[in-house]
């Protein structure tokens, strides 16, 4: 489990799902899904958490519009207000999300189509429901959305791709964004050293960009200058 292999498989076995059985997870898929968060919380002090046997945020009429059923089992993506704050989202979310997948669970990220009144989980003074991702075992596995062309996403200033950009480049590609939207794009630089990622704009677009940070550094092994995670380690 975890190896590099699993992680490219779970990156394009994963589309959204918004119907589920009755299935509960697993208690140890649970317990391995909580250190995950536990873990994800430590690193970037969100405050994301596993809500399993909830219908509630999804039972509004909203939720009957964005075509979801019987989803009881949801990532709440809580944390500190902040300029930061969605992009951490969307980067920690989307690693759970991830687990959750080579675990053999299904998932939908929602920014929209839940009812934030109803959703079971805890807001302290200070922080924000940016959204949440529902889990669980689909009715069926999903279906693949059209991508965007790497060359569409990525600049490396008219430069051949190396390998390991490339690889970044086709997990980003895969990666779920609002809407399908997949407004971002990479920049390598012109000495091939140093990538940037950047969003060019619409809804959600910040949680977006975290979540496509995540699948490129996860993949390439380089990181991305300038994205909330590094800022994270200027401040420790
Ligand atoms: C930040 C974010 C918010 C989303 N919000 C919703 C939503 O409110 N309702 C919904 O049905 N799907 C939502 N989605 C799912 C996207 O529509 C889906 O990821 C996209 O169409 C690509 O499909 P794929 O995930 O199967 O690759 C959201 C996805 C992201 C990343």
């Amino acid at each position: 489990m975890n190896s590099q292999k699993d992680l490219i498989r779970a990156i394009e076995e994963r589309h959204s799902v918004r119907a589920y059985t009755d299935e509960p997870i697993a208690a140890a898929v649970v317990e391995e899904l909580e250190e995950a968060v536990a873990e994800a919380n430590a690193a970037s002090g969100l405050h994301l958490q596993l809500v399993c046997g909830d219908e509630g945020a999804f039972s509004s009429l909203l939720a009957h519009y964005g075509r979801f059923r019987n989803v009881r089992n949801y990532l709440a993506l809580v944390g500190p207000k902040g300029a930061d704050l969605d992009e951490l989202c969307g980067y920690f979310g989307e690693k759970v999300v991830l687990l959750a997948q080579q675990l053999g669970l299904n998932s939908c990220w929602v920014g929209g189509t839940f009812s934030r009144r109803k959703t079971r989980c805890e807001i302290a003074d200070g922080e924000k429901l940016v959204g949440v991702v529902a889990l669980g075992h689909g009715v069926d596995a999903g279906r693949p959305s059209r991508s965007k062309q790497i060359s569409e996403l990525a600049n490396t200033h008219g430069m051949v791709m190396p390998d390991w950009f490339q690889h970044g480049m086709q997990a980003a590609a895969l990666a779920p964004t609002a809407l399908n939207q997949q407004h971002f794009i990479f920049t390598l630089d012109k000495a091939q050293e140093v990538v940037t990622a950047e969003t060019t704009g619409g809804p959600l677009s910040k949680v977006d960009l975290g979540i496509v940070e995540y699948h490129f550094e996860a993949v390439s092994g380089h990181a991305v200058a300038g994205s909330a995670v590094e800022r994270l380690g200027d401040r420790g």
